[in-house]
């Protein structure tokens, strides 16, 4: 089994962009800007928002959190959104997911400019998407393509099955493999039988938010493995795959951590560095 080793790629990637951004910054004189809202105090939201930071720093994106009370109106929210969107020296702005539930998440994400939607969740972007249109794409299916084609992985031709039918996994994924010639099947809880579909598949990404759904008796001997998910178990990460077992039958799997996680933050950056050159090449 070959591992698909998302942090060694994605490091080696944010290097590159660094070195991009260095020239660019000697061009544009300014370096590309993310802002960041974080709502409340949720420790895993907290975690991802620090990750990001971290890789802002790495690759030289100038970053800024709006760490908001979970109390935080609508109208608040909505107001920094609305300034931030007419903020000129602002390249990219990133809500951190879940919201409170108080709060409209899907009015929310559309309110953000969508020439700064760094996380590519607009309804305009995703409509570029669904009809192949250049533009910016969601985060963790830009990543798991971009992983696959760094281990010269082409899908063409294969069935791809899809454990996830959310609007910033499971469904742009779907879409992407698809364009790459995969052949789709995309399972959610209404699937009658799960296993039917993932023992046919060559190329599986769980995306469920399941610890460990994906056991070595669903996965076709040789098959592709791409685990999205992020479950906490006993103060542990796990993803959606039974790691010891499948690693026993997959040709390549993405570990949990350090396989999709660091590709997604990879892919943030080089959305807000593209939105960045839009911005500055106006
Ligand atoms: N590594 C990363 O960078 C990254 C980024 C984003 C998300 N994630 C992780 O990826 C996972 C999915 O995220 P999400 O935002 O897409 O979650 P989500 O919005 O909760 O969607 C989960 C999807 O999985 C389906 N599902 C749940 N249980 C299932 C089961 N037993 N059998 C078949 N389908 C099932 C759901 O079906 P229904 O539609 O029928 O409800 C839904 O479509 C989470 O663990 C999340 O933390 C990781």
């Amino acid at each position: 089994m070959i591992l698909l080793d998302g942090a060694k790629v994605a490091n080696e990637r944010n290097l590159m962009l660094k070195d991009m951004i260095d020239k660019d910054l000697v061009k544009y004189h300014r370096a590309p800007s993310l802002s960041i809202i974080l709502v409340g105090e949720n420790p895993a939201s907290q975690s991802y928002v620090k990750g990001k930071g971290k890789a802002c720093k790495l690759v030289g994106i100038n970053h800024q959190l709006y760490n908001l009370k979970d109390d935080v109106t609508e109208e608040e929210l909505s107001n920094l959104i609305e300034k931030l969107n007419q903020d000129e020296s602002v390249d990219g702005i990133l809500l951190q997911l879940p919201i409170p539930k108080h709060l409209n998440e899907a009015k929310l994400i559309d309110l953000i400019s969508k020439d700064k939607d760094a996380d590519g969740f607009h309804v305009i972007n995703q409509g570029y998407l669904y009809q192949k249109k250049p533009t910016i794409y969601p985060a963790t299916p830009k990543g798991i393509m971009t992983l696959l084609k760094a281990y010269d992985i082409d899908v063409s031709g294969m069935d791809a099955v899809i454990i996830g039918r959310s609007n910033i996994v499971g469904f742009p994924i779907a879409r992407l493999l698809m364009d790459a010639g995969a052949t789709i099947t995309v399972c959610h809880r209404q699937t009658k039988d799960l296993a039917y579909h993932t023992k046919n598949a060559d190329i599986l990404i769980a995306s469920a938010g399941r610890a460990e759904l994906v056991t070595k008796d669903m996965v076709k001997p040789g098959a592709i493995v791409v685990d999205v998910g992020v479950n906490r178990v006993d103060g542990k990460l796990v993803g959606d795959v039974h790691f010891e077992g499948v690693s026993e039958v997959a040709s390549y799997l993405s570990p949990v951590p350090r396989g999709v996680g660091p590709m997604t933050i990879n892919a943030l950056m080089e959305n807000t560095y593209e939105l960045y050159l839009k911005h500055v090449q106006k």
